[in-house]
């Protein structure tokens, strides 16, 4: 089945060097990465692993780095439910850019967004946002150097930046993005516009004109297309973008992971042995059918889900490629490999969770 990516839907297998083709996107080299590595010191295993795999940008965006011009960071979560394991490799991919080169982080709350485009009230996506506050906090982004955006809370300073972009965008630019129709409500026709704000809106706010670099899933990447052109005709640099790669469901390599199904995602909220349970379950194995045929034939990591997660959370390389080895070739037995798994996780968790408490006191110095 062909895949389907737009910022509202994902579905199918992913082929992500026909998306590049089809957004207009770049594909990062390993002259690209060795750029990175030559100014931060050390690279993020997402990069060398391939999970953030394209950009617009990147360059121009590193020249003013080098130039003394340092970009600052925009990202953002809509709140329409529990944070999923899924969301985090953006953002902590983010927090990591923010350390490497001492960058300030803008996220984004889109509570009008989940609100217009979901079956969920006001109040309840009030209390997702603030759900899901704690875990971007917990992340370890630095309150000094990291300001959240709610936008119906920080209305007030986004809104005159919004109808600025909102008029250079026509409707047919919007139903041609998004698939649109006219019975789609009219909140969502503008949605957009607000998405667009954060790209430049430290800039407004302090007079200054510094680069944007904006880590996201590749899905998101249909907005800021229509951001790059407007932007500059309101007189502000097009952002730099990093694209990633989907984190795959539990249940295998397609679409992307969501929370509307709770049982076929990890949450950052799940104890040990909902964690373990849903993994057993749940996670689709690359392995063979019986245990003389695996220890033959081996296993097939490229569809493993026990394997594809771990990718994201065992960061030492030689550690992973082992595992990856004795798995192909039949040492290391389905079940085995999921026990690592659960494992690894359960101990992000520990400390996640622990972090996710202690948020609860100092969110306040986010939203200033
Ligand atoms: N629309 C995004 C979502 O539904 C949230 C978001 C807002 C975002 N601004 C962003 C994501 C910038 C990435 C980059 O999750």
């Amino acid at each position: 089945m062909a895949h389907i990516v737009t910022p509202w839907e994902v579905k199918g297998t992913i082929d992500y060097d026909r998306l590049v083709q089809e957004f207009g996107i770049i594909k990062l080299t390993s002259a690209d990465l060795k750029r990175i590595e030559r100014i931060t010191g050390e690279l993020h295993p997402y990069l060398t692993r391939g999970i953030f795999f394209a950009h617009r940008d990147l360059k121009w965006c590193l020249d003013e780095y080098e130039k003394g011009n340092k970009f600052f960071l925009y990202t953002g979560c809509g709140p329409s439910g529990p944070i999923h394991l899924g969301h985090l490799g953006v953002w902590r991919f983010t927090k990591w850019l923010q350390d490497a080169f001492g960058a300030e982080v803008w996220f984004q709350f889109t509570d009008d967004e989940k609100f217009l485009f979901k079956d969920l009230s006001y109040e309840e996506v009030q209390k997702w946002t603030h759900e899901n506050m704690l875990d971007v906090i917990a992340l370890g982004f630095d309150p000094k150097k990291t300001h959240f955006l709610i936008d119906t809370m920080h209305a007030g300073i986004m809104y005159p930046e919004a109808i600025k972009v909102a008029k250079k965008i026509t409707f047919s630019t919007i139903k041609a993005a998004f698939g649109f129709t006219d019975s789609n409500n009219i909140g969502s026709i503008f949605y957009t516009s607000m998405q667009t704000v954060p790209v430049f809106l430290p800039n407004v706010l302090r007079h200054e004109k510094k680069p944007c670099l904006i880590p996201l899933a590749v899905d998101q990447d249909p907005h800021f297309r229509i951001s790059r052109d407007v932007v500059e005709k309101l007189g502000h640099h097009k952002p730099a973008i990093l694209h990633s790669v989907f984190m795959p469901p539990l249940v295998g390599m397609e679409g992307k992971m969501s929370s509307s199904d709770p049982d076929k995602a990890v949450l950052t909220t799940d104890d040990p042995a909902t964690v373990k349970k849903k993994i057993n379950k749940y996670a689709f194995s690359g392995g063979q059918a019986t245990i003389e045929e695996h220890r033959r034939k081996g296993g097939n990591p490229d569809v493993d889900i026990a394997y594809q997660w771990l990718r994201y959370f065992e960061f030492d390389d030689q550690k992973l490629k082992k595992i990856h080895d004795d798995y192909k070739s039949g040492t290391l037995l389905s079940g085995e490999l999921k026990a690592i798994l659960i494992g690894k996780i359960n101990e992000f968790l520990a400390e996640h969770q622990k972090k996710r408490k202690q948020a609860e006191k100092i969110v306040d110095k986010f939203l200033n």
